[in-house]
């Protein structure tokens, strides 16, 4: 699918990897199913952002116990020009994985514009709904811009981008979604990225710092219950999609943090003994009073981490920027490649 406003493109990238085949039900009950058979029952985090859980988690960017949005959007109002400094000498790409959450991406499209940089937004998103709101919003707010919106799987469409612009990329991954991956994940994500990319290409990501495990508690148990809602809502999406038969008075969310792995996890804790039952699935699963359903991890970092994990995968680190209270970090890096290791990672 292509539009008709030369300045915007939108491309679907191999039909057959919608987020429909990705979302689908099979899978989903298959990823039930398997989560709840285990001893320590989890569920993946991806499912808990269906249409209500992509509209709580933006509520719940807006709550002030959840410090990472506004410490990130502050980290890049306060450093747009440093950015712009790693990429103002050639035409670039600034690629983004997801659609942006619309205020932080838009203050730096803002601020390139306004400097009449040579570049081109190239969004990359599984969602094509989100990607065709996108674009409604883009146009709205920024008329002006070149966009290439890539509706695919991240890597996908990367490689297509790549193959077809012999531009420097500027790959933006905000939002601390890194952190929602183990280090194991992250680092596998981090070095399929690099092997998608050209040495020299810039990689924008952010991580949230370890801190005050107070601070930490309160921003994913918050005292209004928006991240309890968040968290129950996948429930209520196996109960909706998957004829689920999951009562959500009979569990409550319980968020707490692991000081040995750095990480926040959330749970949803049964409050009594229950027999669920799955009709897609088929079959009951029963719970134990107190037992738990792991459904997120969120990762906290130091620096060094960040520049250990920089490492490993191939990338330089070229700059950390900061916000004023240093609770979070947007580190820029610079892909590392050598005659040697310039092929597929
Ligand atoms: C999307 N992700 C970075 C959020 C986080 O902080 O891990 C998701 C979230 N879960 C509870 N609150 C926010």
């Amino acid at each position: 699918m292509k539009t008709k406003d030369k300045n915007r493109q939108m491309r679907v990238i191999n039909p057959g990897e919608s987020l429909e085949r990705f979302g689908d039900l099979e899978e989903f009950a298959i990823d039930v199913l398997v989560g709840l058979s285990e001893i320590n029952k989890k569920l993946p985090s991806k499912y808990l952002y269906d249409a209500e859980g992509s509209r709580l988690f933006k509520e719940i960017t807006r709550l002030m116990e959840y410090y990472p949005t506004e410490c990130e959007r502050e980290t890049l109002e306060n450093n747009k020009d440093r950015i712009v400094s790693h990429v103002a000498d050639e035409p670039f790409n600034l690629v983004e994985f997801g659609s942006g959450d619309g205020q932080k991406t838009s203050l730096l499209l803002d601020h390139f514009l306004k400097l009449d940089l040579d570049f081109q937004y190239a969004p990359i998103d599984i969602s094509q709904s989100a990607m065709v709101e996108l674009f409604d919003d883009l146009d709205q707010k920024f008329p002006s811009l070149r966009v290439e919106g890539i509706v695919s799987e991240y890597f996908s469409g990367i490689r297509w981008l790549n193959n077809r612009s012999d531009r420097k990329n500027l790959v933006l991954f905000l939002g601390s979604n890194i952190g929602n991956f183990s280090h194991a994940e992250a680092r596998i994500f981090l070095r399929n990225l690099w092997s998608c990319l050209n040495n020299g290409d810039l990689v924008l990501v952010g991580f949230d710092l370890k801190k005050d495990i107070e601070m930490l508690l309160k921003a994913y148990n918050d005292s209004e219950g928006v991240t309890a809602k968040f968290n129950l809502n996948i429930l209520t999406r196996i109960n909706r999609e998957l004829g689920g038969q999951f009562d959500l008075s009979k569990f409550r969310h319980f968020g707490t943090y692991d000081v040995f792995t750095g990480a926040m996890e959330s749970y949803l804790v049964s409050l009594e003994r229950q027999e669920v039952f799955i009709e897609e699935i088929g079959r009951s699963f029963s719970f134990r009073p107190w037992e738990p359903i792991h459904v997120e991890y969120s990762y906290k970092y130091l620096q060094s981490d960040i520049e250990i994990l920089a490492k490993e995968t191939g990338f330089k680190v070229r700059e950390h920027l900061h916000d004023s209270k240093k609770y979070f970090i947007d580190s820029i890096w610079e892909v590392k490649k050598t005659e040697n290791n310039n092929s597929q990672g």
